[in-house]
């Protein structure tokens, strides 16, 4: 879930700092982009080498070195969200009253990201009138405060104000991504995967479709809420838990399973890579090898999009896709046309790095005016996100 996030840690100089290295090692394992600025304070509790070599990132420290100036806008501007963590009392009392001293305040101040601030100090400072007011108003200023717990302290007291442990962090980190349910109460029905053609009982016709794109979908609509129904083609990729899967392996299987579902669907999303054509006789017994040719009479399989597109109401939204090899954009808009979707996506062969067997896709979106939305080759997992935010915003 929290694959491809950008989230920036800010460092101050607080004895906790020493678990930064082991927050930054179950981001980074969890698929997070780390970048890192300290306070000169917080790099005499742990090496910014350390945390360079965790996150693989340069951390930085200082508005500007030499000649270079850091650009502390565009930090913020990168970040999905700011962590400050461990957050001293002296960082606290400057984020509360806007002095910007230092690269991590320049930082803070010109954010547009949510910051979520992890204090960290020992219990009296914890509790001064002051330390609390300014808490008050980071809150009111709409930073998340993670709670300090309570236990062993630096000064070797027990009691308030130890900073919160990084798995318990990374699950209030989860819990934000999570938030953005604006599926909840949608229905999805997605088609995904190649399809098999019998030929005899050992053979098929197939293609080289792997699955992996429907299934990042499907994952990216669960994680926003929806109830999804997976049509899923014969695909070996491992596929997400709570997930309705309808497992088929040939055109005409997932036509049914499609069409079945799709009275109940809000939005329809084939992206399966169905056989246009199987065999017309499918033999009982393994093809023996006799003459120099072999000729295999072929039909024509039913269009499930096409389908869909005839049995759509006004309140549905119908997503197809295009994998072409020439002429993409003009084929792209008739298969619109065609198929009276409301989208389709286009996947080019001839780009690097797109289409069946990677993990990376690279797709331009054609809505119903014949609008286009051309994206950057990314996983398919950040194309699946690219997909639904652009549907919802249509
Ligand atoms: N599709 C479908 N049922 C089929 C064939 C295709 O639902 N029998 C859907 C695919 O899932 C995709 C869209 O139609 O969303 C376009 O598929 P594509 O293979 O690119 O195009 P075709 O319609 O098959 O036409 P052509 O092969 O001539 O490009």
């Amino acid at each position: 879930m929290l694959k491809e996030k950008k989230i920036l840690i800010a460092v101050t100089g607080s004895i906790a700092a020493y678990k930064i290295a082991a927050l930054v090692r179950i981001l980074i394992k969890s698929g997070v982009e780390v970048k890192i600025v300290m306070t000169k304070a917080a790099t005499q509790f742990i090496p910014a080498l350390t945390l360079s070599t965790l996150c693989k990132n340069e951390v930085l420290q200082d508005l500007y070195t030499n000649d270079a100036w850091t650009n502390h806008v565009m930090l913020g501007r990168w970040a999905d969200i700011i962590l400050v963590a461990p957050a001293s009392c002296n960082t606290i009392a400057k984020m509360a009253n806007g002095v910007c001293d230092n690269l991590l305040l320049a930082v803070y101040l010109s954010a547009t990201c949510p910051v979520f601030i992890a204090p960290a100090m020992d219990e009296d400072m914890w509790l001064h009138q002051s330390t609390q007011k300014n808490i008050l108003l980071l809150r009111s200023f709409g930073n998340t405060i993670l709670p300090v717990t309570n236990g062993e302290l630096a000064s070797g007291l027990i009691g308030e104000g130890r900073m919160m442990e990084p798995e318990d962090m990374l699950l209030y980190i989860e819990h934000y991504f999570q938030k953005n349910k604006n599926l909840e109460g949608k229905k999805v029905l997605i088609s995904a995967g190649p399809t098999h053609e019998a030929l005899d009982p050992v053979r098929f016709i197939g293609n080289k479709s792997s699955g992996k794109m429907g299934i990042a979908l499907a994952e990216e609509c669960k994680n926003r809420g929806a109830e999804v129904t997976l049509v899923l083609g014969p695909s070996v990729e491992s596929v997400p838990v709570n997930i309705n899967i309808i497992r088929v392996n040939t055109a005409a299987e997932m036509y049914d399973a499609c069409v079945n579902g799709f009275n109940e669907t809000d939005i329809a999303i084939m992206c399966a890579a169905v056989a246009d054509y199987s065999p017309v006789i499918i033999s009982q017994e393994k093809i023996k090898k006799k003459e120099e040719t072999l000729f295999v009479e072929l039909k024509k399989t039913k269009d499930i999009l096409k389908q869909l597109g005839q049995l759509k109401t006004d309140k549905q939204i119908l997503v197809g896709f295009a994998l072409e090899t020439a002429d993409e954009e003009n084929n792209a808009i008739k298969k619109i046309k065609d198929k009276n979707a409301d989208f389709i996506i286009l996947n080019s062969l001839n780009d690097e790095g797109a289409g069946f067997g990677y993990s990376t896709n690279k797709i331009t979106i054609f809505d119903k005016a014949f609008n286009k939305f051309s994206f950057e080759i990314k996983s398919k997992e950040a194309v699946a996100v690219d997909i639904i935010n652009t549907i919802l915003k249509i």
